[in-house]
């Protein structure tokens, strides 16, 4: 067959032009609809990609907050997004309409690591029966375990006792604590998924620290969401094992660690950890198709543990002992309230937190402060809703800017300064806010927030009650700014933790 030359290329090239643009066209018809949020003009094809500041996405909401209002649209690509501003749209969105705005948006490039329909595991699983499932199942594991005869406190408490040695073998050297950090949170999750821990030099543990967060720094940024945006790009051949090939080696590394763990599963004995309770259900929903309980779904609910569970609460409590090192008048009122309540000698429990709350309003203000994952993660429509007085179609995607109430000016008396005093009254009682919601709200609101809390309390008062933490003579002072991306890390910066 002979192809197209030169003068019979030009009414292909404009009829393909004049296709993409009527495509284009009709993915951006509901901006024209009456009561569609305000936004940015999107551009043809591209919509607003161009509007975007990847490197700190909040920063460019905050502009735009500013020009449209509250809810503002954005149109990426195909996907109608609208960002959601302020406690009251974010409640109302969140909270009163629940159930419609439960729903994820798909992560195409997922569907080529392991992700299928009955292998959606929680984090970013479509809102259905299958969600519902494991949902209740991760909740009431936790739970389980959390009362059980080796509780989840136990298993916390005698890791931060492992966190505490290993900052003593620093002592009189300057380190950064974010490896340890992140190990003994690590090891938190192991606990609870395999009823282990590793130590902190096994080369396969490192190998998996290592992993995850190659995983979480190649779902950030651009790349990842321009392929979303554009799925048909995914059929390239090898190209998600070139972009994403930490994720491809996590998967596998989870694999290796299921088949091991099954070498040792007894079912005829009560469950030993999270994994083996997921066996049993796998053998008891044989020959249901209906169910989600299969291994590949193992897998897949593994890995969200690990990944929601492990950097949010580590990256919170680097962020804990920087804030530490600015404010040694805060460090001081905190290891006071350890020895009034708790002494030298006891170790911390969560009984202990009730009659500390300075320590706990320190810890909250920690995390409103840090403000670690500023857009949470992203929702969808299930069916039409009005927001604020504007319509949002069934299929939206809504981004939930939670920093946008955790720096709400008109709740906090000092949104953008550390300032323990906001979780205080006059009288030096806790106080909550509704503003607070690092762990966001609703249905799809964090399932590890109690784990989370006992962790964050555990290590955060067994490290001050042992060491003073300052920072090294003649190093300057860490900057409390933080990197944006998906996640908010405090800059790098290095501690001296002296035995008290
Ligand atoms: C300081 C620590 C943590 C913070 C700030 C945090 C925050 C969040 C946020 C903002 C979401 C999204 C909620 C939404 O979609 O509206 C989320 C979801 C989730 N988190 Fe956490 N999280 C933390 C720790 C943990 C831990 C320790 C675990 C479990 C071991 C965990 C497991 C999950 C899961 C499974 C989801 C998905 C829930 C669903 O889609 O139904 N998180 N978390």
């Amino acid at each position: 067959m002979r192809l197209p030359t030169g003068a019979e290329l030009w009414p292909i090239a404009i009829f393909t032009v004049i296709f993409i643009l009527l495509v284009d066209l009709m993915h951006r018809r509901q901006r024209w609809t009456a009561r569609y949020p305000p936004g940015p003009m999107p551009w043809p094809v591209l919509g607003n990609l161009l509007h975007m500041d990847f490197q700190n996405m909040p920063a460019g909401f905050q502009k735009l907050r500013g020009r449209y209002g509250d809810l503002f649209s954005l149109q990426l690509a195909s996907e109608s997004v609208v960002v959601l501003n302020g406690l009251t749209a974010l409640r109302e969105a969140l909270v009163k309409h629940s159930e419609d705005t439960a729903d994820r948006p798909p992560l195409h490039f997922n569907d080529q690591l392991g992700f299928g329909p009955r292998s959606q595991g929680v984090v970013l699983a479509r809102y259905g029966p299958a969600w519902r499932q494991q949902r209740r199942f991760s909740v009431s594991t936790m739970r389980h375990f959390g009362l059980g005869k080796k509780s989840l406190e136990q298993w916390v408490t005698e890791e931060a006792r492992c966190l505490c040695a290993a900052f003593a073998d620093h002592t009189g050297h300057p380190f950064s604590p974010n490896t340890l950090l992140d190990k003994a949170v690590c090891n938190v999750i192991a606990s609870l998924l395999y009823a282990c821990r590793f130590e902190y030099d096994d080369p396969r543990f490192i190998r998996l620290l290592g992993l995850l967060k190659e995983t979480l720094k190649e779902e950030a940024g651009f790349l990842p969401m321009f392929l979303n945006v554009f799925p048909m790009l995914l059929r390239i051949p090898g190209l998600v094992g070139k972009v994403f090939p930490g994720k491809r080696a996590f998967v596998t590394m989870l694999d290796e660690l299921l088949a091991e763990h099954k070498t040792t599963w007894d079912p005829t004995q009560p469950p030993r950890d999270l994994t083996d309770a997921f066996l049993a259900e796998v053998e008891k929903a044989k020959g249901n198709p209906e169910s989600s309980f299969n291994d590949e779904n193992l897998r897949t609910v593994v890995g969200d543990l690990f990944s929601a569970g492990m950097v949010t609460t580590s990256t919170t409590l680097s962020w804990a002992l920087m804030l530490m090192i600015l404010h040694p008048d805060v460090q001081r009122r905190v290891q006071q309230e350890i020895d009034e309540v708790i002494g030298q000698v006891q170790c911390p429990e969560m009984a202990d937190q009730a009659r500390m709350p300075y320590t706990n309003a320190v810890i909250h203000e920690v995390q409103r402060f840090a403000d670690i994952l500023p857009l949470g993660v992203p929702h969808k429509t299930s069916r039409d809703i009005e927001l604020q007085g504007f319509l949002i179609p069934k299929g939206t995607t809504l981004i939930t800017n939670l920093s946008s109430a955790l720096k709400d000016g008109t709740v906090w008396e000092k949104p953008l300064c550390f300032h323990p005093e906001h979780f205080l009254d006059a009288q030096g009682h806790f106080v909550k806010h509704e503003a607070f919601m690092p762990f966001s709200a609703g249905r799809r609101s964090c399932l590890g927030e109690p784990l989370a809390r006992m962790e964050l309390f555990l290590f955060f008062t067994c490290l001050l009650q042992r060491f003073s933490i300052s920072v090294p003579d003649g190093q300057p002072q860490p900057s409390d700014h933080g990197v944006f991306r998906a996640l908010t890390t405090p800059c790098p910066y290095q501690l001296c933790a002296l035995p008290r």
